[in-house]
């Protein structure tokens, strides 16, 4: 048997190979024309559990299957249970692909494919991680569960029942998720918060069809003027957001957080180049990363109304929706925002406008304790894989199930990014760095020698 850094070193290729594999699934959660996919998918997971001897679930749920394995037990020692998910956001628009979004690609040391960072790639990491220990020492050095699932991206709403039912399935001491960013190339981090979300749709219906803009111009109100001046009038130039009771719950930001983000190395100039803008823009009173870390934002996702095709149409629409969104913070309750929203666009929609307001999903912000061993375990591993070592950083996006770990398992959550912030997720071209790919297995490889020397 080869040593773990020898089979590590050797297996690169492989490692590769094997992601692609996974990647050529288009595993679309939200589409239900891709059902059929996204099972291939949670099998495809399975199956490599399955080669370890690890024993194996693919749990069907209403949505789809959650993958569950787990290594053979070590006592006295932790036990980690690995979180990720094998479902991706849908590829489009096609067009603004440079390859085929599931025919992974390798270009300028990337992968190229829809999932490469979020989250195929990233959680891969820990299942080719436990898979280096099995081929070559031969056994973990503490248990590894591993919970991947397949509706990350639409809310995860299979996976809190199947938690509060599987208590003891489930039962861990620390809870290990890849699936968000470092802070910078070259510039590793362990991520201690992250934001909630709630996510509505406003759909406006005016007269009862399409008109002629001229015949019935400024005798209707249009449902296209009024969605944007209700929606408008939600954040001002501030970047405050007017909804009565939105900030009544938001913790503030302390000192101490506000000089540790200070004190990285952010570049807002380089910034404004990579996103092509000449001004950032956000809350007054706060700096670019406390905006983007953890305070409150709302954010119109989709606008639909009226005529789009090519050329000019004068039309009255009868309809107009939006969809949008805010990133919330501790310790805002997305239901409780949701309550506030829907009494405040009624009270402002004007007569002669019907509104219809849905709340799709929603989850709690979440922040994690800086000065657990677990924290400690895992900066040490980092500085292994990665040859530098970790900042602590925020993040802006959300992992919905991350909160219920804490809440349900009474676990420790570490958030250990391998992808950066320009990895095009959720956008065409997403890539992961292979480079990256390769350090997140050393790491994680690493991390589970690292939390067996904690005594329980
Ligand atoms: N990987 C992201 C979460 C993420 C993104 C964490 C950026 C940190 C930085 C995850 O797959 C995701 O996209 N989550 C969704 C959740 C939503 C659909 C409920 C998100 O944040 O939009
Ligand atoms: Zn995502």
């Amino acid at each position: 048997m080869p040593d773990l850094k020898t089979f590590l070193e050797e297996n690169r290729e492989a490692f590769v190979e094997s992601l692609k594999e996974l990647l050529r699934i288009p595993s679309v959660s939200t589409d239900s024309r891709h059902k059929g996919d996204v099972k291939t998918a949670a099998e495809w997971v399975a199956d490599r559990f399955r080669e370890l001897k690890f024993e194996t679930q693919v749990i069907p749920t209403e949505g789809h299957p959650i993958v569950f394995a787990q290594s053979p037990p070590v006592p006295g020692k932790p036990v980690a249970l690995v979180y990720g998910h094998y479902d991706v956001q849908p590829p489009e628009p096609l067009e603004l692909w440079t390859t085929p979004p599931f025919e992974p690609t390798v270009r300028d040391g990337n992968i190229v494919a829809r999932g490469a960072t979020d989250d195929k790639g990233q959680m891969l990491t820990h299942v080719l991680g436990a898979m280096a220990w099995m081929k070559s020492v031969g056994e973990l050095p503490i248990q590894v569960k591993f919970l991947i699932e397949g509706e990350e991206e639409i809310g995860s709403a299979s996976l809190g029942p199947f938690i509060e039912q599987n208590k003891e399935l489930l039962a861990n001491d620390v809870v290990v998720i890849s699936d968000c960013s470092q802070f910078g190339p070259g510039q590793p981090a362990i991520t201690y918060g992250l934001k909630g979300i709630a996510y509505f749709e406003l759909k406006l219906t005016g007269p009862n069809r399409d008109l002629h803009s001229g015949t019935f111009g400024g005798s209707v109100r249009n449902p296209a003027n009024t969605l944007c001046s209700m929606l408008g009038s939600l954040v001002d130039e501030h970047g405050w957001i007017h909804i009565p009771g939105f900030y009544d719950d938001v913790k503030p930001l302390t000192g101490d957080e506000r000089e540790n983000f200070a004190e990285l190395p952010f570049d807002e100039e380089s910034f404004k180049k990579q996103l092509g803008i000449d001004a950032v823009h956000g809350e007054e009173g706060y700096t670019t990363l406390e905006r983007r870390w953890a305070r409150p934002t709302l954010d119109i996702n989709g606008l639909t109304s009226g005529y789009q095709g090519e050329g000019a149409k004068t039309v009255l629409p009868g309809v107009a929706s939006a969809k949008f969104s805010c990133r919330l913070v501790p310790d805002q309750c997305p239901d409780k925002i949701a309550d506030a929203l829907r009494e405040h666009l009624t009270k402002i929609c004007p007569p002669g406008m019907k509104m219809e307001l849905t709340a799709h999903h929603g989850s709690p912000g979440f922040v994690v304790s800086t000065d657990s061993p677990y924290i400690q375990a895992a900066k040490d591993a980092i500085e292994q894989g990665f040859g530098n070592a970790p900042v602590l950083i925020r993040e802006g996006g959300s992992i919905p199930i991350v909160a219920n770990f804490a809440e349900q398992l009474k676990s420790d959550v570490l958030l250990l990014g391998w992808g950066l912030d320009d990895d095009n997720t959720h956008s065409p071209n997403e890539k992961f760095n292979l480079g990256d790919f390769q350090r997140g297995i050393e790491a994680s490889a690493l991390l589970w020698a690292e939390i067996a020397k904690i005594t329980k």
